[in-house]
C-alpha cells in the first residue's frame, strides 16, 4: 500500500528537532515553502534517476514507472539528456551473460533509446553482488558496454564525471558503497564484496575527487547505500564515519542512492548534503524504520522515479509516483538554501 508523508514546515521542524540530536533539520531560515508548482525548465538539463529496478519478481511495478516516465515527460514537455541507474540493477539471474534477455527486456527495450537518449550512468548495488552460479554480476555490468552499442555506462566501480557535457554544471562522483559490513542478508561463502583494501583505495580515492577545485557550481555523490534513511535499512554504520566528514568538509550538495524501495528526501541541521533515496524503480516496497513524518521532509511508501533538473544557479530534484504525479519536489541553490515547491 502506497503511504506518502509530507510534513507541513512547522511539523516538520518541531517533529525533526524532537526526533534526533544526530539529525536535525536546518534552522527555519534555510527552508522555505513556495506556493506554486514549479514545472520543469525546458532550458534547463535533465536527467531521470531509478533505483532497485532490475527486478526478477515485480515486472508489472518496474513497467508502471517506466510508463510513468515517458506520461511525465509527454505532461511536461520535458526531455531528459541522461538517466542514473541507482543500483539493485540486476536482481536475480543473468544466465546469458551480457547476452542474456534480460538486458534488452528489462533495460534497452524497458527505457528505449527514442524516449531517453543519452547515458545511462550507473552505481553498483547489493544484489549486483549476488553470486548465482558463477556468474559475476558486477564483471558482466562492466562488460556488457564494451560488448554491446549501448547506453549503458559503467566505466570502472568507481568513476567521475561531469555533466551536462556542454557547459557542465555538477560534478558527479560515483562511489561503490559495498563496503564490507554493508550486506543486509546472508551471501554465501565464495561470494564477494570490496576487500578492505579496496574500500581504503576508494576513500582515498573519494577524498581526492573533492580536494580537487570545484569546476561546476554542484557536487554530486552518487551510490546505492544511504547514509541516512528513515526505510528498512537503517541509516548506514560503517558509511557514516567514513564519508559523512568528507560531505561535511567539502560541503557536497546531493548524496544521492537506491537501497530503501521508496522515495526519500532528508535535510539535517547544519549539515550542507541533501540527502536523496530514490528506490522506486519497481522492486517490492518495504517497511519504515523511522516514521517518516518524524524526520524529512519528505517520505514516499511509492514506486517512482527521480527528475533532476540543472540550471547554473539552482539545481530542482522532484521525486514522481507511479501514475506520473509529483509526489514531492525541492529547489537548491549555490549558497545551500533549499525551497520545497509542493504547491
Ligand atoms: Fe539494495
Amino acid at each position: 500500500m502506497a503511504e506518502l508523508h509530507s510534513l507541513s514546515r512547522r511539523s516538520f521542524l518541531r517533529q525533526t528537532f524532537a526526533f534526533s540530536a544526530l539529525a536535525a533539520i536546518h534552522p527555519s531560515s534555510l527552508f522555505a515553502q513556495s506556493a506554486s508548482f514549479a514545472k520543469p525548465d525546458s532550458g534547463a538539463a535533465h536527467m531521470f534517476m531509478i533505483g532497485d529496478w532490475g527486478t526478477d519478481k515485480y515486472l508489472d511495478q518496474q513497467k508502471a514507472v517506466a510508463v510513468s516516465m515517458a506520461k511525465w515527460m509527454e505532461n511536461n514537455q520535458s526531455h531528459p539528456g541522461a538517466m542514473f541507474l541507482l543500483g539493485d540493477n540486476w536482481y536475480g539471474r543473468l544466465p546469458g551473460g551480457v547476452n542474456d534477455p534480460r538486458w534488452n527486456d528489462q533495460f534497452e527495450n524497458m527505457y528505449p533509446t527514442n524516449l531517453f537518449p543519452g547515458p545511462a550512468y550507473a552505481v553498483l548495488g547489493n544484489h549486483d553482488y549476488e553470486h548465482h552460479a558463477g556468474f559475476d554480476k558486477v564483471q558482466l555490468q562492466l562488460d556488457y558496454p564494451k560488448q554491446h552499442k549501448t547506453r549503458w555506462t559503467l566505466p570502472d566501480k568507481r568513476y567521475t564525471f561531469t555533466w551536462p557535457e556542454k557547459n557542465p554544471l555538477i560534478t558527479f562522483i560515483c562511489l561503490d558503497s559495498n563496503l564490507p559490513g554493508t550486506k543486509s542478508w546472508d551471501f554465501s561463502p565464495g561470494s564477494y564484496l570490496m576487500s578492505h583494501a579496496d574500500a581504503d583505495a576508494q576513500d582515498a580515492w573519494f577524498a581526492e575527487q573533492l580536494r580537487k577545485p570545484r569546476t561546476t557550481p554542484f557536487v554530486a555523490v552518487v551510490c546505492h547505500h544511504p547514509l541516512y534513511t528513515n526505510g528498512v535499512h537503517r541509516d548506514n554504520r560503517i558509511l557514516i564515519p567514513r564519508w559523512d566528514p568528507l560531505l561535511r568538509q567539502h560541503k557536497v550538495d546531493f548524496y544521492i542512492t537506491g537501497h530503501d524501495h521508496d522515495l526519500q528526501h532528508l535535510e539535517f541541521d547544519g549539515h550542507p548534503t541533501s540527502f536523496v533515496v530514490s528506490g522506486g524503480g519497481g522492486a517490492e516496497l518495504v517497511n519504515w524504520s523511522v516514521p517518516p513524518e518524524k524526520r524529512g521532509p519528505f517520505g514516499g511508501k511509492v514506486i517512482g522515479f527521480t527528475h533532476l533538473e540543472a540550471a547554473k544557479d539552482a539545481v530542482i530534484l522532484r521525486h514522481v509516483g507511479a501514475d506520473a504525479n509529483q509526489l514531492h519536489a525541492f529547489r537548491k541553490t549555490t549558497d545551500g538554501k533549499i525551497t520545497i515547491l509542493n504547491s
